[in-house]
Parts: structure tokens; sequence; C-alpha cells
């Protein structure tokens, strides 16, 4: 059982994570935390707790986090999630109360309550991460490891970048707190856009109608996230729903150890996740603790999607 603090800035593809974590049996949500990214901190904290009220699970608790990247503003990803970052989707408003301590504190108490037990699972920008890092030196050390959605590195021919032509959106929002938390030591694995954005792997439009085709609440959800996306995208890349995947089952992945360098002061390159693949620093990437997935099980993982996102496990 992986026992996980997901951060997230919800989002359509925070989303379908919430849905397949909880509808996962290998995985035990004891925490969450928000994140100012895809919309500001306000509108995900509300989404959060939506999702955990939809999901019968208000036991969980939710912290606000940052509410601006830790240097210098970025934009947000509203053009793709909609104004209030769940697309179409209607839910009712959250009862259950935000905890009161910040998402940075709450991150630091539930590694000192759980230690390598604990999985941190991040799928928005690593704002909250690189605060707590700041706060207690020792939680690269004392933790189980870091899942992220996150990076483009250029180590398959899709997904070089989203946000420009060569940053991911979550490292790109706020590349200073990426690199503090690459450069902390903490054991990281990346799902990033070269396997999100891959055809083979992403949701089509055969997979969706699938999803969807059984009435209920949950495909109502699902359309009203995504109905509108995957016919304007010709599908769905799963970003953060593939770190959750990861998560519950590693082994329908291959993963290539890299250090990985952000680029934090590029004119046209800010927020890229730089892998240095030259045989001379093979050594320097096999001393590091990133590890970023180059190829999935496709039929395993879109298996694992249809299951638990589409039908609830
Ligand atoms: C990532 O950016 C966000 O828009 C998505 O939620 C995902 O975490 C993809 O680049
Ligand atoms: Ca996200």
């Amino acid at each position: 059982m992986k026992r996980i603090l997901l951060d997230t800035d919800p989002g359509v593809d925070d989303a379908l994570a919430f849905l397949l974590a909880f509808a996962s049996p290998e995985i035990k949500v004891e925490a969450v935390t928000t994140v100012d990214g895809n919309v500001d901190v306000e509108k995900g904290t509300r989404n959060a707790r939506q999702l955990l009220e939809f999901l019968g699970r208000d036991d969980v608790p939710v912290a606000r986090g940052a509410s601006h990247p830790m240097l210098r503003p970025m934009g947000n990803a509203e053009s793709f999630h909609g104004k209030m970052g769940l697309m179409d989707v209607v839910l009712l408003e959250p009862r259950m109360k935000v905890d009161k301590r910040a998402a940075a504190q709450l991150i630091i108490d539930e590694v000192n309550r759980l230690g390598k037990e604990l999985t941190l699972v991040a799928i928005g920008p690593l704002t909250n991460l690189a605060a707590a890092i700041l706060t207690d030196p020792t939680i690269p050390e004392k933790v189980g490891g870091l899942v992220i959605m996150g990076g483009a590195f250029s180590l398959t021919p899709y997904g070089s970048g989203n946000a420009n032509a060569v940053a991911e959106f979550n490292i790109w929002h706020d590349p200073d707190a990426a690199k503090l938390v690459f450069d902390s030591g903490i054991p990281m694995v990346c799902a990033g856009l070269d396997t999100t954005m891959h055809p083979d792997y992403r949701m089509n439009k055969a997979m969706y109608a699938e999803m969807v085709v059984k009435k209920g609440k949950r495909s109502e959800l699902i359309k009203g996230l995504c109905g509108v996306l995957v016919e304007r995208y010709n599908g769905f890349s799963l970003h953060d729903p593939m770190a959750m995947a990861y998560v519950a089952d590693p082994t329908m992945f291959k993963t290539e150890k890299y250090k990985v360098e952000v680029e934090t002061t590029g004119t046209h390159t800010i927020g890229m996740t730089v892998v240095d693949r030259r045989r001379y620093h093979r050594e320097e990437n096999l001393k590091a603790n990133h590890e970023v997935i180059v190829e999935v099980d496709a039929p395993r993982f879109h298996k694992m999607i249809s299951d638990r996102v589409g039908k609830g496990g």
C-alpha cells in the first residue's frame, strides 16, 4: 500500500488523477495540498474539496498552498482547463473545511508522521514542495520519494513543450521552485510530456467513448471534464493520471536515470528540463536521483484508466 500526499492544481487531468487514486487499492491518500497553477489557488482548493466530496472522501485533509510562484509571476492555464478549472463540470459548493495549516506545513507534518512510508505525488507546479524543503531541508532524506507530472526531456519524439517551445507547464510555472526541488536530493520519478503526449499513450476518442457509455454520476463528471477537450484535441493527454498510474503500478513503466537541470534564465527556454545524454555524462546521470519515464505498457495503462477512472475500480 502506497501512502501518498497529493499536491495538485485541479485542473481537468488532476481531477482524473483524483478518480484514479481513490479507485486504486494500492494507494491510500493521506492528505491533499493545493497550489497556484492551472487556476488560482482559491479555485483549486474549491475544486479539490468538491472532488473529494464527490468521491465521498471529505475525511481527507486539504490544505491551501502557494498563491503565486516563488520569484516571478507566471500565467495560468484557464484557456485549456476552463475559467474555474474543471471545464464544464458543475458540482455542489464544498462544505468540508480547509485545513488550518499552510500546504508546506502539512507536507512537513505528514513527512514527519510517515517518513519513508510516504510518497509525495506532485501534479502541479512545485512551489509548495520547495517551500517545505526550504523550511525543513531534511525532507528529501526523510521521505519515501516524489513522483511528479512535470518536464519535457526530449527522450522521445513527442511533447517537446506545452508552455513554451521547450518547457512543460508545471515546471515553467515555477522554474525556481522546480530547480530547488530537483537539486534537493529527493528521489524523484518524472512523468513528462515525452510519454504523456505520445500518441500511443493518450486517451483516444474510442477509449473516451467507452469510458462514458455507462450512465451515472461518474460518467457525467468525466463528460463535463473531458468531452469538449477530446473533440477539440482529437483525444486527451493523460498527464496527471500517468503520474498516479506510476504510483499504483510502476511495473507498467520503463524509466531511465538522468541528472535533470532546470533552466531558470533562458530567454526562450525558461522552465526547460535539460538532460545530458552525452556518453561522458553517464556517471553523473547514474549518480542522480531522477528517474524519467520513457516507455509505457500502453494496453495495461489504458486498461487501468478505463477500469478505474471510468468505472470506479
Ligand atoms: C500539466 O500542466 C497542467 O496544465 C496539467 O494539469 C498537468 O499537470 C501538463 O503539462
Ligand atoms: Ca496538474
